[in-house]
Formats: C-alpha cells, structure tokens, sequence
C-alpha cells in the first residue's frame, strides 16, 4: 500500500483537499495512507524552535538542521526505503513519469519547506531530494505536497474510475490532450466537430491524433519537440 508521510509545520491543512473526491474515496478505503506530522513535536526548548536567522544574514528564517533530522528520524525507521522528498521551488520540476515511478512503490516521506528554506546540511545528510511542481513560489510546501500526492494517487491500483481515461490523456502519450465534446449537440450556435457524431472510430481516432498534435505544437513546443524526436521521422515537419 502507498504510505505518504508528511512532515510540516501545518498538519491541519491535511488531508485537506485529499480527503474528498477521488483520493478522499481511497483513502476512507484503505487504498493508501496519509500520516502528517508535525515537525514542531521534535523541539524541545521552551519556545519549541524549529528555525534561526540565515548564516550570513539576509531576510526570512531556516529550519534548523538538527529539527529537520530529528522529525525526519522520528517518522522513518532506518530501514525505511521509501523516498525522500524536500518540496521546493529549487528542485527538479515533477513530471508524470516521475509520478508514475513514485505510484509504483510503497510510498513517499515529504517535507515541507516553509520560511526561506532548509539547512543544507541535512538535505544532503538525510538524502533528501528537491521537488518542484512548477516556476512559482508557495507560501509553504503543503500545497505542493498536496498536488504531488494527487496525481500519483489516482493512479494507484484500482483508483481512477475509468481504467482507459489513464492511457489517452496528457502527458501519458507525450501530447496534450484532443479537445472534448458532449451533448447537446448545437450549444450557442456552436457545433460539435461533425467527425465525432459520424461512428467512424477509425477516423475519429485519427482527428484525435491530429488535434492532440496541433494543439502540443502549438501550445507547448517543448513537449512537441522531445515528442517529434521519438515519434516522427527528423526533418518531417
Ligand atoms: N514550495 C514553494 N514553492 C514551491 C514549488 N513551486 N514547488 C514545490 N514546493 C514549493
């Protein structure tokens, strides 16, 4: 079973979103599990700290790295194998091959940063690995964390509803998606493409395909180029 454990200084904002809909559903059924724990039980001074004043100075606080380790060794036991995970802006961008890597094993420890950030030290000492989930800048790593689990909970065994909608969509193939039509058939003047009222699967199949193309190329040249590259003939435009 998928074990996700949080570390953060914000346990109430979990499950959150996670305890409803889809992943909520599992969830209450044992599909996976969520523990959040909150880093500020493994402080022991009176004020119960858990960052200080960035070295060399500067603005914003960091978490300390013996806090960080401490919560970290509390919530693993050492033959723990499950990865590591530091959510942060610095990381390496999430992507859907890497969420199916993480559905396919046991689960996940995250930490979440808050404030400036984490000591370094104890990224490197706790084989922490720093995960982006887009050019943007949170308030915290909860919510990161959050989108993280989402997407490699819905692909856990017997999660998502409609087994197929998983192979189709973006990012499984390598194109964005083809544009989705349902009734009522003429809806503000507007038509639906007449290819996908006509049963001709073979030939819906290959408007989907041309759509999905146009749209990635058009849309997202990066995605349209690493797909090019593998699927199409060099030089073919
Ligand atoms: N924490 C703050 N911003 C973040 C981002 N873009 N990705 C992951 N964690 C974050």
């Amino acid at each position: 079973m998928f074990r996700a454990t949080v570390l953060t200084l914000y346990p109430e904002m979990f499950p959150g979103p996670l305890g409803a809909s889809l992943a909520g559903r599992a969830l209450e059924r044992g599909a996976w599990s969520l523990e959040a724990r909150n880093i500020r039980d493994v402080a022991t001074d009176r004020h119960r700290t858990v960052d200080d004043t960035p070295a060399g100075g500067g603005a914003g606080m960091v978490l300390k790295p013996d806090i960080v380790a401490a919560a970290i060794d509390a919530a693993c036991p050492a033959d723990d194998t499950r990865p590591r995970l530091l959510m942060s802006p610095r990381g390496k961008p999430l992507d859907q091959t890497r969420v199916r890597a993480l559905s396919a094993g046991d689960g996940a420890l995250i930490l979440c940063g808050r404030f400036e950030g984490v000591d370094e030290r104890v990224v490197e000492a706790r084989g922490l690995e720093e995960v982006s989930i887009g050019d943007y800048v949170l308030s915290g790593g909860e919510l990161a964390a959050m989108v993280l689990i989402d997407a490699i909970v819905r692909l856990l065994p017997g999660v998502m509803g409609n087994a197929e909608s998983g192979d189709t969509e973006s990012f499984e193939t390598g194109l964005l998606e083809h544009p989705h039509y349902t009734r009522p058939q003429e809806w503000e003047g507007h038509a639906i493409p007449e290819i996908l009222l006509s049963g001709d699967h073979g030939r819906i199949a290959k408007w989907r395909l041309e759509q999905a193309r146009d749209l990635t190329r058009r849309r997202r040249p990066d995605l349209w180029e690493a797909y090019r590259a593998q699927h199409l003939e060099k030089g073919k435009p």
